[in-house]
């Protein structure tokens, strides 16, 4: 029972669409119909500016992490499936599923940095430097975002930590699923290209 009051929790925490709600609210703007039509942070930085895009930016990685911790914060400890990466899970897929947005959503991206912040702040800021690299030198935030994920991977594998490869390695074929559109254009040279990389000035 107390499980399931974690995971129904973690997953209405994920499955607020910070991005969609600061578009309505303050800008009066939907988000889902401008730029690459994601809610998330990139699309709000995009669309809406840094003032919107850092509150997303930081309200989704929040969300990850508070819905990570619920099992900490209620003292419930039940093994495995208290542990921060299944709970968080939960807010991953309420991100992507959003029961507020007729369970369409995001790319979980952020949400899921929260998620590993809570689960261990190693591979967070490995994450982090592995994004914000690929970033820099692609001009593609898709781009570190996928690498991103690639590289919790190899870092599960190379320590041998297989309760977070396994679950990387799922995570890693939604990302890869969500961001199918942004493949597509990567390929065909018309990914959408932020000013916080070399390709972008060159
Ligand atoms: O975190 C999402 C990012 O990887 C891509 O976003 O809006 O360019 O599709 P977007």
């Amino acid at each position: 029972m107390e499980i399931a009051f974690l995971f129904v929790l973690s997953y209405f925490l994920g499955a607020c669409p910070f991005g969609y709600w600061i578009g309505k609210i303050f800008y009066h703007e939907d988000i889902r119909t401008a730029g690459s039509g994601n809610i998330g942070t990139t699309n709000t930085f995009r669309v809406l500016g840094v003032k919107a895009g850092s509150a997303v930016m930081v309200l989704d990685v929040l969300k990850g992490t508070l819905a990570a911790s619920l099992p900490h914060i209620f003292g419930i400890s039940m093994g495995i499936w208290t542990n921060p990466f299944i709970i968080g899970l939960a807010a991953i897929i309420g991100h992507m599923f959003s029961i507020w947005i007729g369970f369409k959503g995001g790319k979980a991206v952020a949400t899921t940095a929260g998620v590993l912040l809570a689960y261990d702040p190693h591979v967070f800021v490995l994450a982090v430097i592995v994004f914000a690299g690929f970033i820099f030198l692609t001009s593609m935030v898709s781009v570190g975002s996928i690498v991103a994920f690639l590289a919790v991977d190899a870092y599960s594998l190379f320590n041998h930590d297989w309760f977070l490869f396994t679950i990387a390695a799922v995570l890693t074929v939604f990302i890869i699923y969500k961001h199918r559109t942004n493949i597509v254009r990567i390929i065909h040279g018309n990914e959408n290209q932020t000013p916080f990389g070399l390709v972008y000035w060159l």
